[in-house]
């Protein structure tokens, strides 16, 4: 399971939020008090100061409902394995979606868990050439984190008109993982026609933190990859130092092949005060760990170190 379609179901993602939200990964039972958590790709940068002032200012009008708002059953869902490099196979997507007689290509651009992305010249080819009835779905969750010159953004192929939609999150680059807040962008018929299948508005807090944060605009976007991809290429460093194989990341997390059962050395590592990511189907010896703070990772190398080293 590294790539997934999901035909027919217009409501996406934002229907089946207990599987889509991070806190999937949620640990049961009890932890060591000062435990770092490296399992949900979060950044432990936090929200922006703006944006936390904007959440108090913002407190006056919590009891009201945001004025200003901004479920998928029984469908067929066909899974499609990575290529060789671990970009969606773009061919083979289209190819299923036309034999299904259309519905929603589903690509994460970087992947998770893999943290790979989509070349831009095939996540095109693909936009270009989408079977009758079928939405390309492009979830860019860690964009930032990805190197610019290898991935373009599906919001392009939104403004050009075709049967895109391009998600993104605050989650992860702005840390607000707790805020709850992103969003979408898609042709106007498309949106119309999800409408009905809205369950919900974000928070007016949620709104506010998020308007403050796209206003501190690329610089911001800027120097906080910088932060998270210099800790991602020290790991890497270290990585390659043990002679651990991993998969070249492009997001704020690392697939690593720690060649064992993963699922025997995630509750040691746990026990070490360090919770890293939940076991993924078909990768039983694939450890996928989050970018934390300087003294986060090197507590992580540590535990690794003397569990699995
Ligand atoms: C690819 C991808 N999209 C979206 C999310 C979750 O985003 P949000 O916190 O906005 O629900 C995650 C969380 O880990 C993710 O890996």
């Amino acid at each position: 399971m590294m790539s997934r379609r999901q035909f027919g179901a217009l409501s996406l993602a934002a229907t089946v939020p207990e599987i889509a939200f991070a806190q999937h990964a949620a640990v049961p039972g009890a932890v060591p008090v000062d435990t770092v958590w490296l399992n949900a790709n979060e950044n432990p940068e936090g929200p922006p100061l703006e944006a936390k002032e904007a959440i108090s200012r913002a407190i006056g009008e919590a009891g009201r409902y945001n004025h200003r708002a901004f479920p998928a059953a029984g469908r067929q869902v066909v899974k499609v394995q990575l290529t060789k490099q671990f970009s969606a196979d773009v061919e083979r997507m289209a190819h299923e979606a036309r034999k299904a007689g259309g519905g929603v290509i589903h690509l994460g651009n970087p992947n998770n868990p893999t943290s790979s992305v989509t070349p831009k010249t095939e996540l095109r080819w693909l936009a270009e050439h989408l079977p009758p009835a079928t939405v390309l779905l492009v979830d860019e969750a860690y964009i930032h984190f990805a190197n610019p010159a290898e991935v373009e953004s599906a919001v392009a192929y939104v403004r050009e008109g075709r049967n895109v939609i391009a998600t993104r999150t605050f989650s992860k680059l702005y840390g607000m993982a707790g805020v709850r807040v992103g969003f979408g962008c898609g042709p106007t018929d498309l949106l119309k026609q999800m409408q009905p299948f809205r369950n919900n508005v974000i928070s007016i807090l949620g709104a506010r933190a998020a308007m403050a944060a796209v206003q501190l605009g690329e610089e911001f976007v800027r120097a906080r990859r910088a932060v998270r991809n210099r800790v991602r290429a020290e790991l890497c460093g270290w990585l390659d130092r043990k002679e651990l194989r991993y998969i070249p990341p492009q997001a704020n997390f690392v697939l690593i092949d720690i060649q064992r059962n993963v699922q025997e050395i995630i509750p040691r590592m746990l026990a070490e005060g360090v919770a890293v990511g939940r076991r993924f189907d078909s990768l039983d010896t694939w450890m996928r760990v989050a970018m934390g703070t300087d003294v986060e990772m090197e507590k992580f190398r540590m535990a690794f170190q003397k569990v699995a080293g």
